[in-house]
């Protein structure tokens, strides 16, 4: 069987790239190992789907050529995305600034990308494993159970390794590399982070006690909320820094963001001089929390015992905790794989190999990696636009 192209993974970027081929008028066939098309977008926002964030910049990103995105971001915006949802009548709102999710349910968006794929003409073949590709004259022939199919275009839309019980793989890594392309170190990234020995012990029983911070690991640092779990600690503020942490990287957090700790410990004494400073630091924090930093760290007594000295050192603590994970959920929980194949080997504008003409690259499997907040989504319409503009 014959095509112009040949898409294997039927996810966001290898669904947004046949529709764009499609709609230009080539045959594309759509190819999945899985038993439904998108399933990481039906799991996606809570069932929701964050499909996308009206902030979208280069700077939302993590690659080691952070110039690598802007091309396909600049040409396809969220707002051209906004317009295929708007076009399927499908009903969404904005919750926290610029992240829009459905009303109702992801499903419609999968329903949305498909019935593109069918108006464009597009083969969406699922429980379709890809055994090997040859590439030879005139394009890619591929071992499937529909039989051998070929193409002069293969585009590589397999995603990350990341929740295996969603179809993921390291099929597109293996692509790769058969053609000669780096893959750079992959790791879970948008994931909770896990405690260990003592430092799991002392936090121990506080699952459940959720409050916001700011999160900071080397250079970068995200305010939101953190929550506490049985294994270690998640919440938006985590999961966002998870994709700056490594074992040996300083972890610290502003139990008070916005807060001035100080002026608040300074009017917690004159306020109530007789008060513990467990009661004063309760007001501040979780009670838990509060409780447990007195027990562990914070020997408390009555307020009006702290010099003014002790009162800015602790302060100064609580706006630079430290805490010492010992690792990650790993790709069981993650959102998001880190790394992947080297971008300088592939073109920015059309998602091109630049080692092996007419295979392409587009979505997650590439080193290109957003923030939580619906940029991974972006990335993979803007990517799959790219190259299905280009074949
Ligand atoms: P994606 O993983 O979507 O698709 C890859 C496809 O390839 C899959 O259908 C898979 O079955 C198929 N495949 C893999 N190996 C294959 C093989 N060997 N043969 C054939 N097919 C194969 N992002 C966001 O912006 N907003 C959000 O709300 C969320 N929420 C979210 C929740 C959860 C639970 C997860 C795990 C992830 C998110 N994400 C997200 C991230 C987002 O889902 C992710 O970045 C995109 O789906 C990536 O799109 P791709 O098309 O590149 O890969």
């Amino acid at each position: 069987m014959e095509y112009d192209a040949i898409v294997i993974g039927a996810g966001a970027a290898g669904l947004m790239t046949a529709i764009v081929a499609g709609q230009r008028g080539r045959r594309v066939l759509v190819v999945d190992h899985a038993n439904k098309a998108g399933k990481k977008i039906l799991m996606s926002g809570g069932g929701r789907c964050n499909f996308t964030n009206t902030n979208t910049t280069p700077a939302n990103f993590l690659s080691a050529n952070p110039h690598f995105c802007k091309s396909a971001l600049a040409r396809y915006t969220p707002w051209h995305f906004i317009d295929m949802v708007e076009k399927h009548r499908i009903k969404y709102h904005e919750k926290s600034p610029g992240q829009l999710f459905c009303d109702e349910s992801s499903k419609l968006i999968v329903r949305m990308l498909l019935d593109e794929c069918a108006a464009a003409g597009v083969q969406v073949e699922l429980n379709t494993p890809v055994r090997r590709i040859k590439a030879g004259e005139g394009g890619f022939g591929c071992d499937t159970p529909l039989g051998h199919v070929r193409a002069p275009a293969l585009v590589v839309a397999t995603g990350g390794l990341s929740i295996p019980s969603l179809g993921a793989s390291g099929f597109g890594y293996d692509v790769a590399k058969q053609f000669g392309h780096q893959v750079l170190p992959v790791r879970a990234g948008l994931v909770p982070l896990t405690l260990s020995g003592k430092h799991q012990e002392r936090y121990d029983g506080l699952a459940g006690v959720a409050l916001p911070i700011a999160a900071s690991a080397g250079d970068a640092s995200f305010r939101d909320a953190m929550l506490f779990t049985h294994r270690g600690i998640s919440g938006p503020a985590i999961l966002q820094i998870s994709s700056y942490w490594e074992p040996g990287v300083d972890l610290r957090l502003d139990l008070l963001p916005g807060v001035d700790a100080y002026e608040a410990l300074v009017a917690g004494r004159n306020e109530r001089p007789a008060a513990e400073f467990r009661t004063v630091l309760s007001g501040l924090l979780p009670r838990r929390l509060a409780e447990r930093l007195c027990e562990v760290w914070l020997p408390s007594k009555p307020m009006r015992q702290y010099r003014d000295a002790e009162l800015k050192d602790i302060a100064a603590k609580l706006q630079d905790w430290p805490l010492v994970a010992s690792g990650t959920e790993g790709y069981r929980t993650a959102e998001v794989t880190l790394g992947g194949v080297d971008t300088d080997e592939v073109s920015s504008s059309t998602l091109m190999s630049k080692r092996q003409p007419g295979l392409y690259f587009v979505g997650e499997v590439l080193d290109v990696t957003g923030h939580l907040g619906g940029y991974n989504f972006q990335w993979a319409w803007a990517s799959g636009h790219a190259a299905g503009q280009a074949l």
